[in-house]
């Protein structure tokens, strides 16, 4: 079956990189951006522009993660998650490249300079002019004092939750570390993403074409399942599950 050729995979490789998208973190809670009932599916994306511009945007913005705080709050990392911790702990995976912004790697036991975040993280802020970092509380009692969108304490620029926005720099430093990590492995494993968002779909290429095997876990066909070496359709909490504590 697709878990045996999986496990066998996995015991002779010897450098695994994952690369993950919304769909670990769905057990946890956290809806993903683009199956029904996904975040995307129920509200359009605020291009970045628009919230530089726009106060309205600004305040749209904020009101919408105000609103998914209990959810972030209340998630634990899944057995996607975990199962990859053991790996970690286990020396197979020198790092995680996440297009995940909920922290739940962390969590699960990586070190935060083991997680690549390609689209930074929803569990602070950041001012968009200087970068001074600032938590969601303080971002919350600013917009209940002035009914608004929070603006930096230093400089006055908007300050945002720290991931990218459509239309936003990628980061420069994680796109580069990506890179190299996809490089140099030996098994990239693409778990529940559509891998449809550039440029963070080209790092399975980036891989397979150095001469990684390419594995895609996935409930729904992706975008590239026809240069995978093996395509596991199937949940990932059930396809992983056997691997946790490893
Ligand atoms: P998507 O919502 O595009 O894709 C998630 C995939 O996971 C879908 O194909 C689901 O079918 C699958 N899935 C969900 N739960 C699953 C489960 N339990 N088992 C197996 N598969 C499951 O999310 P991403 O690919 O992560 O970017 O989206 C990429 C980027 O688009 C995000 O990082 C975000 C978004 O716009 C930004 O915000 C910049
Ligand atoms: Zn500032």
């Amino acid at each position: 079956s697709g878990v045996e050729r999986l496990g066998d995979m996995i015991a002779e490789a010897s450098t695994i990189v994952p690369f993950t998208g919304a769909g670990i973190s769905t057990e946890c809670g956290i809806p993903d951006f683009r199956s029904p009932g996904g975040l995307w599916t129920r509200n359009r994306p605020i291009p970045f522009d628009e919230f530089v511009a726009s106060p309205d945007a600004r305040d749209e913005a904020w009101r919408r993660r105000f609103a998914m705080e209990p959810t972030f709050a209340a998630a634990r990392p899944g057995r996607g998650h975990r199962a990859l911790a053991s790996l970690y702990r286990a020396g197979k995976i020198p790092a995680i490249v996440t297009q995940n912004i909920d922290n739940l790697h962390q969590m699960s036991g990586f070190a935060d300079e083991h997680v690549i975040e390609l689209h930074g993280n929803t569990t602070y802020a950041r001012c968009i002019g200087c970068g001074k970092a600032y938590d969601l509380a303080w971002a919350k009692l600013r917009f209940e004092e002035t009914g608004g969108a929070p603006d930096c304490a230093d400089c006055d620029e908007p300050v945002k939750t720290a991931t990218i926005s459509f239309g936003q720099a990628m980061p420069e430093d994680a796109m580069r570390r990506a890179t190299e990590l996809a490089q140099h492995c030996d098994l990239f494993i693409a778990i529940g993403s559509s891998l449809v968002v550039w440029p963070a779909a080209g790092f399975p290429m980036i891989a397979k074409n150095c001469g990684a095997r390419l594995v895609i876990i996935n409930n729904e066909p992706t975008e590239q399942d026809d240069i995978a070496d093996l395509v596991i359709r199937h949940d990932i909490g059930e396809t992983l599950g056997p691997f946790v504590g490893n």
